[in-house]
């Protein structure tokens, strides 16, 4: 849109924001919650884009100039540019002032947000307790810590789906703060709105929330105290207290128990507050499923993907179950998850060839460790019993100790 100033006859012209600049806009919207800032938070916010200076485009505008080092964000979507004009103006010209509207609630979430049930999935450990948790309706917030990718997410996620549960998921990263939990303010079609974030969300609408993979979280998502007792929130950036509904709790996942990863194998992982971690009134210890309850998953998931084959998801599991107990007694740094089986399974639906299925889907471990895990699986598939495979592999561990020994000597 273009129009000319009543005063000098510069031409002015209304230009939408580019990405960058309504990604600036709303980092200082995020992180001041007003819209006229100095331009020493406007520099603040600039450094975390990595810039020395606050933007040229924004500070150079007389548009935007509101008083000394003070500046007015074009909140409305638009930047006004003007181009000086050669010969002055006569004729009157229409008056486009920028209209500044009241930021009002949001949600992002609209319609049924509870789980599809996945017809894969096969009940073990303590999902029906976790079930009788989420059925109940109470506010009861729950710990699940286990080794990656043996079904915390999934279990949590089919107990929702199965008791008709609104869930809303949050993956935690240490970048995750108030602002992505409880909400803030938004730059959308033009206007500053405020958004509820998901923690507000799930509270309002009796939801339950799914905190995932919480230990890589750093302490900027203490603003979850008050919320883990169960009481209301006061969300200072819109001045309102929310309390949650019946329904709403909280459910958190990870691979550690907030206490760190010692041995490095969950890097990123970080210890939990102690006080935070209390709020949490119980912990459940997920362990990779039986036998028999993997065969049944694995064996599901063949038969989904139309590669049915029983021996082959009994060998696969067998296979990942040797790994994991030479992985607990310290033999070997990898592990093979659950998921990675599933991955397995479906490479094997595409490529059609076992042995080919498990080398594309152990490539990412190093050399040696993939090597192992092929000839144990190839050992397997010819039909060497895995009791014959654990002696053995007690045998090669004692032929390694003496080995050790003699050096030694
Ligand atoms: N009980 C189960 N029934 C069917 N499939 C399962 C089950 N448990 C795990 N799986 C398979 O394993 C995959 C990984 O599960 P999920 O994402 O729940 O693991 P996780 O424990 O949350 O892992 P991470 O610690 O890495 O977050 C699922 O996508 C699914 O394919
Ligand atoms: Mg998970």
């Amino acid at each position: 849109m273009k129009f000319n100033d009543f005063n000098n006859g510069d031409t002015k012209t209304m230009k939408s924001l580019n990405d960058k600049q309504s990604k600036f806009v709303n980092a200082c919207l995020d992180k001041y919650g007003k819209d006229t800032l100095t331009i020493h938070e406007l520099k603040e916010v600039a450094s975390t884009f990595g810039m020395k200076y606050a933007p040229q485009w924004l500070v150079k505008n007389p548009a935007n100039k509101v008083g000394r080092a003070l500046f007015k964000l074009p909140t409305d979507g638009e930047i006004t540019e003007t181009t000086k004009s050669v010969a002055p103006q006569t004729q009157k010209i229409e008056n486009t002032e920028t209209k500044h509207e009241a930021a009002y609630v949001v949600s992002s979430l609209t319609g049924d947000i509870i789980p599809e049930k996945d017809p894969n999935f096969v009940n073990f450990g303590d999902y029906s307790s976790v079930k009788s948790i989420i059925a109940s309706k109470k506010f009861y917030p729950i710990f699940i810590t286990g080794l990656s990718g043996n079904g915390k997410t999934l279990g949590v996620t089919q107990a929702c789906a199965e008791k008709k549960r609104e869930m809303i998921r949050v993956n935690i990263t240490i970048e995750t703060d108030e602002d992505d939990l409880l909400g803030g303010y938004r730059l959308r079609d033009g206007q500053t709105v405020w958004q509820n974030g998901p923690v507000i969300e799930a509270m309002e609408r009796g939801a339950v929330l799914l905190l995932d993979e919480i230990d890589l979280a750093s302490n900027k998502i203490m603003c979850l105290q008050p919320i883990l007792e169960g009481n209301g929130v006061f969300v200072k950036k819109i001045n309102k207290f929310v309390k949650p509904a019946l329904g709403f709790t909280v459910v958190a996942t990870a691979n550690t128990k907030g206490k760190g990863s010692e041995d490095g194998q969950f890097i990123g992982t970080n210890v939990l507050n102690e006080a935070f971690l209390e709020r949490f009134p119980i912990t459940f210890e997920q362990k990779y499923p039986s036998v028999k309850i993997e065969t049944k998953i694995i064996s599901n998931m063949l038969e989904s993907e139309n590669a049915k084959d029983d021996e082959y998801a009994s060998n696969l599991v067998n296979w990942a179950d040797i790994i994991r107990k030479t992985y607990s007694e310290g033999g070997v740094d990898e592990i093979i998850s659950t998921r990675r089986l599933v991955h397995i399974a479906k490479a094997y639906s595409i490529f059609k060839n076992k042995l080919k299925a498990v080398e594309v889907c152990t490539n990412r471990f190093d050399d040696d460790t993939k090597q192992s895990f092929i000839d144990l699986y190839t050992k397997i598939d010819s039909g060497v019993s895995v009791e014959e495979l654990m002696n053995q592999n007690n045998q090669d561990e004692i032929a390694d100790e003496v080995e050790a020994d003699e050096d030694i000597i």
